[in-house]
């Protein structure tokens, strides 16, 4: 079978080394995929995004399964457009994915389905979105409704932080379009900025994902991020400098919640909305002091760099469960992890995350072994030459017996890697180790 991967990230790179290793897969492109799939032999990049060139290469190919990686094609509708053409893709349709694509919409069907999450409101107006600010107090947390790659969410410790994030989001200077948020439109159809006001979570934040075929759901290992740029959790937050899994936050107490409380009256509430979810689901979940979970967002797809730790513990075919998730018999599979814990360490470019450099070349890439793979992100083959080409550069991933040995043995696989000014924390996994 041939299989289309769609998107460049790092999580992109291990759905695509996950797929290589089913017995029914005899070829993997990546659309348009990035040096680490360049360089794998076994993986074939082409240069494509547009839908029609995409869907017209998935049919003249005889491309058997797509499957998506990031948001902006699925917020895109790409699943309606391969489906309106008769070829298998994985992922939730435009609809489904309001789920992630609008932060008002996933709001609004948390409340209407009791959802724990914290408690919002939805603004278009500066002045109202002004005065429930000093009417609440800080801390507060100001979203922007649409995507914006990571950057729409500003947790205000004060007042003046939260009525600045308020200007910048709804204010008439573009400056949210500047940074990249993508309206969505309002009533008359015509984009319309929005900002969600939510009240703080406090806890240990864990990602839960789930497997979804529209109606069964599969939840995979669970796993934790480390959003924040530095060590000890400070400085800007990122798309994600680091993960494991397993979350022992997300204790089998906690487990039972999650899935109870949001997954599943998440699922069965998109299918009763006629909307059913095919996809990764993928919970931000706060845990609080006495383990309940609320959630922080959705997001209809996985997570980067979550992934790459949770694949490495797969030892189930991933094709064969996107295969069954798409024909809506996840009934019938039962996911076989490693008993191992996975720790994967980002390695970023310098600048990230505000302004990353591009072009500095990278040596050292150290040899796939059988506990330990760099997954590639921003990087790109040119002329021969591994450069950097974006913010997150490569994520050294390993298997160890445990968290306290998965450190040192991902540092280590990191170390004979350079290019200039690159960056990571050196302390992934510490709230594991602590535990
Ligand atoms: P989001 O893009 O919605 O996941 O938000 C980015 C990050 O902001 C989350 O991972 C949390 O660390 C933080 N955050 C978002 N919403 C809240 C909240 N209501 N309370 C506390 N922290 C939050
Ligand atoms: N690592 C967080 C995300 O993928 O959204």
């Amino acid at each position: 079978m041939k299989v289309l991967v769609i998107g460049s990230g790092g999580r992109e790179h291990a759905i695509a080394w996950k797929l290589l290793q089913s017995a029914r897969v005899q070829t993997v492109y990546v659309a348009p995929g990035n040096g680490g799939t360049a360089l794998d032999g076994r993986l074939h990049n082409v240069p494509l995004t547009d839908f029609n060139v995409l869907a017209e290469f998935a049919v003249r190919e005889k491309i058997a399964l797509t499957v998506v990686g990031p948001e902006g094609p699925l917020a895109g509708g790409i699943v309606d457009f391969f489906r309106a053409r008769g070829l298998r893709i994985f992922g939730p349709t435009q609809a489904a994915a309001q789920l992630e694509s609008s932060k008002a919409h996933a709001k609004a069907f948390m409340a209407r389905h009791q959802i724990p999450t914290a408690s919002y409101e939805a603004f278009t107006d500066a002045a109202a979105a002004h005065a429930y600010v000093d009417a609440h107090g800080a801390p507060i947390v100001i979203k922007a409704d649409g995507l914006a790659a990571g950057k729409g969410v500003v947790v205000a410790t004060t007042l003046a932080q939260a009525h600045e994030a308020i200007d910048w989001m709804l204010g008439t200077d573009g400056a949210a379009n500047t940074l990249g948020v993508q309206h969505n439109a309002g009533a008359d159809g015509q984009a319309q900025p929005r900002v969600v006001i939510e009240s703080f979570l406090e806890g240990e934040e864990a990602s839960f994902i789930v497997l979804c075929d529209g109606k069964n759901v599969v939840p995979l290992a669970t796993s934790q991020d480390h959003k924040r740029l530095l060590d000890g959790d400070e400085g800007p937050n990122t798309g994600g400098m680091g993960a494991y899994s397993p979350a022992p936050v997300v204790t089998p107490n906690v487990h039972a919640k999650a899935m109870q409380e949001i997954i599943l009256p998440t699922i069965q509430g998109m299918a009763r909305d006629g909307v059913p979810f095919t996809g990764f689901l993928y919970a931000g979940l706060m845990i609080d002091a006495h383990g309940q979970p609320r959630t922080v967002e959705f997001n209809c797809r996985l997570g980067d760099p979550e992934t790459q730790p949770i694949l490495m513990r797969l030892k189930s075919d991933l094709f064969e469960l996107l295969m069954h998730a798409t024909d809506g018999t996840l009934d019938e599979v039962e996911l076989v992890w490693d008993r191992r814990v996975a720790l994967g360490v980002v390695v970023a470019a310098a600048g990230y995350p505000l302004t990353p450099r591009k072009g500095d070349a990278i040596d050292g890439l150290p040899a796939e072994a059988a506990d330990g793979m760099v997954f590639h992100a921003g990087t790109e083959l040119r002329d021969g030459r591994l450069l950097t080409s974006g913010g997150r550069v490569l994520c050294a991933t390993v298997l160890a017996d445990s968290v306290k040995q998965a450190q040192p043995r991902a540092y280590e696989l990191l170390q004979t890697i350079h290019f200039d000014g690159m960056q990571y924390r050196s302390d992934i996994g510490h709230r594991a180790v602590k535990r």
